[in-house]
């Protein structure tokens, strides 16, 4: 590919190094105060204020009023599913355009995921693609909606925020209101990322964020969820510390509950990024803007935050000719010490569900031959 070169040269001049990762953390601000405190106080696992603290500040970035942490975004979700009250044999809807996670939490909570496509230009599930398989698919008795075809209940939609671009979600919100639908967002990716002025996240019942590694701000591994309903956040706190009732010595468990609570020593860690994360959001969105520019003058299609919204740009993108040129591309780039890689392969392509139903996915198949991210670390 003629102008892999020419990308190289301008990413390595950004970032000014031999090699240059798809997405780093960076440790700037009090982490390693923090982390000592924790071990000083030996208060390093899942009780202490640290878990406590990056609670209130994640309720206070995103406007929910509340917020349960836990030990990744995977198990943020399947809490999710459980709490909305998603059960054995239920479907859920998601996008086959995700990261795998989606659709294994989907399965943890003992439901099988159906997957209808994603807009172009949001790269996140089709507020159209939705309402339409629901219109040929879907009937509704009573309260509830079910599946003609498998006779299954319908019980929930997870729409994702790929790469941080928020998706049509207050058409979703509209369409599952109609269905009687759950909405629960998977926000993974997509702190600091703002829909009509509100936060990802805090469209749906409930939303779920990651501080993975690769994440925008990292607690190691941990997750959040949040919500604005006060009787689905004490449940959620219940059963993410097994569902033990309080108390100073007994120890009774009212339910199968699970051992899914953030530790102090992560949140530790998770508090420190946080009070970054407007520095991180500022110099991520500034390098997107230069990706744009460069990308523009090459004739090259750079993936920019959609109308209506503003991205926390937490992995950029780019749209190539085809998987030809794609695969030339990666090629070049990743034996030259730039990291870059392919958006995922389609849920519907992986064994365990391919048997899962979908729209045709018309959309997400084209993207899956042409979009590939490119490095999106912070630049220091
Ligand atoms: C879209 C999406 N959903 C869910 C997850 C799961 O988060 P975690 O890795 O914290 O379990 C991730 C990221 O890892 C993700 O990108």
């Amino acid at each position: 590919m003629k102008k892999c070169n020419k990308i190289i040269e301008f990413i390595k001049n950004i970032y000014k190094k031999d090699f240059i990762a798809l997405h780093e953390p960076i440790f700037i601000g009090n982490e390693k105060k923090y982390i000592c405190d924790t071990v000083d106080s030996t208060f390093v696992s899942s009780v202490g204020e640290y878990v406590n603290k990056v609670e209130e500040k994640i309720c206070e970035i995103t406007g929910a009023k509340y917020a349960v942490a836990v030990v990744n975004g995977t198990n943020g979700l399947h809490l999710a599913l459980k709490v909305v009250g998603v059960n054995e044999g239920d479907e859920v809807i998601t996008q086959a355009l995700t990261f795998v996670a989606t659709s294994n939490a989907i399965v943890y909570a003992g439901a099988k995921p159906v997957f209808v496509d994603v807009d172009l230009d949001t790269l996140g599930m089709s507020s159209k693609s939705l309402r339409k398989w629901l219109e040929k698919n879907a009937i509704k008795k009573g309260n509830e909606t079910f599946n003609k075809t498998t006779g299954n209940r319908i019980k929930a939609v997870v729409p994702m925020h790929t790469f941080g671009h928020p998706c049509r979600i207050d058409e979703i919100k509209k369409i599952c209101d109609e269905w009687n639908l759950e909405l629960i967002e998977d926000s993974a990716e997509s702190l600091g990322s703002l829909y009509k002025n509100k936060h990802t996240g805090t469209f749906g019942k409930v939303g779920v964020f990651s501080f993975n590694g690769n994440k925008i701000v990292t607690s190691g591994g941990g997750g959040m969820i949040v919500t604005n309903d006060e009787s689905l956040a004490k449940r959620l706190k219940h059963l993410s510390t097994t569902a033990k009732v309080p108390h100073k010595w007994e120890y009774f468990h009212d339910e199968v509950g699970y051992n899914y609570r953030m530790p102090n020593l992560n949140a530790a860690l998770l508090l420190a990024q946080l009070e970054n994360l407007d520095k991180f959001l500022r110099i991520k969105r500034d390098l997107a803007k230069r990706y744009k520019k460069f990308f523009e003058n090459i004739g090259i299609e750079f993936i920019n935050e959609p109308k209506n919204a503003k991205s926390n740009f937490w992995l950029n993108a780019i749209k190539l000719k085809d998987i030809n040129e794609r695969d030339e591309f990666l090629e070049c780039t990743n034996n030259n010490g730039v990291m870059t890689r392919p958006i995922w392969t389609l849920m519907n392509k992986l064994p365990m569900y391919k048997n899962c139903q979908n729209d045709g996915l018309e959309n997400s198949r084209y993207l899956e031959e042409r979009i590939v991210n490119i490095p999106s670390g912070v630049v220091v």
